[in-house]
């Protein structure tokens, strides 16, 4: 538009100079001028007509090209939200995920379990061990495996030693206790009632003994190891090595 302004302006300077510059013209001279003019305004007009198209065009596909930003500013958006979901899923702490030292012949690695990840297919298992040493632990008093081996389906709590049933289903727990100089009796017990029952005792040396149980266990039922009622007494031995340990797994 700013084009054609000019052209105009410099067309009516043209004209106004050509008009008092020479004031005796033949009306011939005149003629061929308002010609050549009307030639020119003709092309000046397809010229507006051009532009206007383009300016058609141009307008078309601004507003193509401001939509598609709108889309991508959309969809970076969901992916910033998708992002932002996926870093707190990594730095969220459950309190159940564990520093484990391992000891292998001539190497000690640390590494960090993760727990608390329910497997697609809904199977749950945890394995756990006692990183320390118990001496006259008394009756009725549960066993704390405070050292995480595996918890998938994040149903074993290892500040406490209880296994709450993520899931109702068949069950099968087992446990192994070393003694030294040592005799209890330890019992599994399912919802309070006991399901199974071990005694290891040991005169001045260490032993080991293990058991295994099947239970049916319904959701949200409470699942661990305590002394039994009487004559308990002496070191249970555990440590790093886990030679004390409590696991339980579904099999439905
Ligand atoms: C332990 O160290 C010895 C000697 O350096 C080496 O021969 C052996 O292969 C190592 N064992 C392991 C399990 O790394
Ligand atoms: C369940 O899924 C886990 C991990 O995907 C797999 O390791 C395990 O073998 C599966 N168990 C069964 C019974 O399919
Ligand atoms: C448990 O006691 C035994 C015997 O005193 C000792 O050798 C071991 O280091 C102790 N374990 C832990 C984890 O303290």
């Amino acid at each position: 538009m700013a084009g054609f302004c000019l052209l105009i302006g410099v067309f009516l300077v043209t004209f106004d100079y050509g008009h008092t510059g020479n004031d005796i013209r033949d009306t011939g001279s005149t003629k061929q001028q308002i010609l050549k003019l009307s030639k020119m305004m003709a092309k000046l007009e397809s010229v507006v007509e051009e532009i206007q198209n383009d300016n058609r065009k141009l307008k078309g596909v601004i507003s193509e090209l401001s939509n598609r930003l709108e889309n991508e500013i959309r969809l970076r958006g969901q992916l910033e939200e998708r992002v932002r979901r996926c870093e707190i899923c990594l730095n969220e702490d459950d309190g159940n995920d564990v520093i484990m030292h391992q000891t292998s012949l001539n190497t000690t690695t640390t590494r960090k379990r993760f727990s608390g990840i329910r497997t697609p297919n809904g199977t749950i298992a945890f394995s756990a061990y006692m990183t320390h040493n118990l001496s006259n632990l008394g009756n009725l008093r549960i066993l704390v495996f405070d050292a995480i081996f595996i918890n998938e389906g994040n149903g074993y709590n290892h500040y406490v030693g209880v296994f709450t049933a993520p899931r109702t289903g068949l069950y099968v727990f087992t446990w192994t206790i070393r003694t030294y100089d040592g005799y209890y009796n330890t019992q599994l017990l399912v919802d309070g009632l006991m399901d199974g029952s071990i005694y290891t005792a040991s005169n001045f040396i260490t032993d080991s003994s293990s058991a295994t149980a099947v239970v049916r266990v319904v959701a949200g039922q409470s699942v661990y190891i305590r002394t039994g009622p009487a004559n308990n007494g002496g070191a249970i031995y555990s440590g790093n090595a886990g030679f004390s340990s409590f696991s339980g797994w579904t099999i439905d």
